[in-house]
């Protein structure tokens, strides 16, 4: 260690943080080196401190100047906390920290060559994200096996680069022959950045049958869980959907239960349930009397019938493709590819009604991971699962989304045992579901300016690293920082831009203003409007 490398000296020692006193004769932060200038002490740069044969690598959280107390007299100096975050023994870099520096010992700066070791030890996999922000020359390299083989959370405002992060993280994946993908995409943005090498499925083009679903997704569609018949409702709906999917399918009907996912017929169900609705029963002698389950139905026929005529939902109850059970075969074909092939699958849920999104979620991820549960060759078969928007159908409370919830609960529980992971993508963090995102390992944090999402990332983060998270208002687009297990350690990365981009970037409003290129027909866009056509 070079002794014109020397800061300053360790004050203070608290397990997994220091405080720093930088040296007496440091009163400007600037300082050059080699031609170059540098400024000490920049949030989520390294300093490196020497303990006996090992090399201590801590991560700066805060600077301060403020007065501290030398030899009885009141001195102002530069205080840094920095954080411990790994160790660097006989040349090799290993995460953590074992022994802690003693107080008084001698702390250094850093230059690129001095971390090249520490940048450098998941080269090896080839999977690097983006460029280093505090080291020019240095790229960002994790290790892809953790990275995606845990659950991961995008998090950063509206505009701080979280689409072009996703879709430059999945690029350098798409190519390879047995890439799995789904991205449940809610603006139609990725089809653009994946061009070619995608499967792109316009969920409301499609057909998405009804008896896809499982009984809880069932129950949130159809049943109003304030009506006070509601317990009865759900009780004769599911022994009448058990009944028809055991009529329909004799061969199956030994194994049949409410959400295993065989052709049934929502019409006939319809029927039955009319006829319980409004069923009169012989009285002793006297006139007709009405049946147990008189008027029980009316408000559920009303909510089904609505939804069943309904033409933005007919891509659920208008069936004409997925009218047999064998159908369902066809259609995740579709998904994985036909020997799961796929590579990256979008499904464009841009024309799916907003107020059923959080129940096609729960639908599409379920088979997902029912598709793993079920399938034996799991361990050959990793599928990473991409919601996007997330807040918007994986809140932490409220009814209409229970479904979506537990299923992504579940999945973020158990998912990794089965082989699917997830990236969860939001702009709002402290608005989705916290269980979901405490089971996310890695951290891919671009700018965030909001202070309760800010807060709520610090809780979320390893203790000491709560200082690190101040810079999260300052970041760049594109830039993020990377916390987890598939990194040496927390970093500051500027994504690569990705290529081509999705469909999602800033519009130029001023120089759309000043020179519009394209007119807009009013008539035209009405008559879309009418028509539902959004492409
Ligand atoms: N790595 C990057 N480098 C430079 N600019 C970037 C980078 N990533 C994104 N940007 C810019 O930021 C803009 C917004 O990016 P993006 O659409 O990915 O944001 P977002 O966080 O997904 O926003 P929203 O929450 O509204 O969906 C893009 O137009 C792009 O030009
Ligand atoms: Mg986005």
């Amino acid at each position: 260690m070079f002794e014109q490398k020397r800061i300053g000296m360790v004050w203070g020692v608290k397990a997994g943080m220091l405080s720093v006193v930088l040296d007496e004769e440091i009163t400007s932060l600037k300082r050059e080196v080699n031609g170059k200038e540098i400024i000490l002490g920049q949030i989520g740069s390294y300093v490196l401190v020497p303990v006996g044969k090992l090399i201590i690598v801590a991560m700066v959280g805060e600077i301060e100047k403020m007065d501290i107390p030398i030899n009885g007299k009141d001195v102002q100096r530069y205080v840094m906390r920095v954080i411990l975050v790994g160790t660097v023994k006989a040349g090799r870099y290993e995460r953590g920290v074992s022994v802690l520096p003693p107080v008084d010992a001698p702390v250094y700066y850093t230059e690129d060559a001095d971390l090249s070791a520490v940048f450098s030890i998941f080269q090896k996999f080839g999977y690097s994200i983006g460029a280093l922000s505090l080291f020019e020359k240095e790229r960002a390299f994790l290790d892809p096996n953790r990275f995606f083989g845990k659950h991961i959370a995008v998090l950063g405002s509206s505009g701080s680069g979280k689409s072009c992060t996703v879709a430059s993280m999945l690029q350098k994946v798409s190519d390879f022959p047995d890439t799995n993908i789904i991205m449940l995409d809610l603006h139609n943005e990725y089809k653009k950045a994946f061009e070619g090498s995608s499967n792109h499925l316009p969920v409301a083009e499609l057909e998405l049958p009804y008896w896809f679903m499982n009984f809880e997704e069932i129950r949130e569609m159809f049943i109003d869980e304030r009506d006070e018949n509601a317990a009865t409702q759900i009780t004769v709906l599911k022994d009448l959907i058990v009944a028809s999917k055991k009529g329909k399918n004799p061969d199956l009907a030994e194994f049949i239960t409410v959400d295993t996912p065989v052709y049934y017929d929502i019409s006939e169900i319809k029927a039955k349930i009319q006829f319980l609705d409004t069923e009169k029963i012989s009285g002793l002698g006297s006139a007709p009397k009405e049946g147990p389950l008189y008027g029980k139905f009316s408000r559920f026929i009303v909510r089904l019938d609505s939804r069943l005529n309904d033409s933005r939902y007919a891509f659920m109850f208008k069936l004409r493709k997925y009218v047999s059970t064998d159908t369902i075969k066809e259609f995740l074909q579709k998904v994985y590819g036909a020997e799961g092939s796929a590579k990256v699958t979008i499904m464009d849920l841009s024309g799916v009604p907003f107020d059923i999104v959080n129940t096609i979620v729960s639908l599409l991820a379920r088979m997902v991971f029912d598709f793993n549960f079920w399938n034996q060759n799991r361990r050959e078969f990793p599928v990473l699962l991409v919601f996007e928007e997330a807040h918007n159908y994986l809140p932490a409370g409220g009814e209409g989304t229970k479904a979506a919830r537990r299923t992504v609960e579940r999945i973020a529980k158990e998912g990794r045992k089965y082989g699917v992971s997830c990236m969860i993508v939001s702009q709002r963090p402290a608005e989705v579901s916290e269980t979901i995102l405490s089971q996310c390992t890695n951290f891919i944090i671009l700018r965030i300016t909001n202070p309760i999402d800010q807060g709520y990332i610090k809780g979320l983060m390893p203790d000491n690293f709560a200082g690190v998270a101040e810079i999260l208002p300052s970041l760049r687009q594109g830039e993020a920082l990377v916390v987890g297990d598939a990194i040496s350690m927390p970093l500051r990365v500027q994504v690569d831009f990705p290529n081509p981009e999705p469909e999602s970037g800033d519009i130029r409003f001023f120089d759309k203003w000043k020179q519009s290129g394209v007119k807009t027909s009013v008539s035209e866009v009405v008559d879309r409007w009418w028509k539902q056509e959004r492409t």
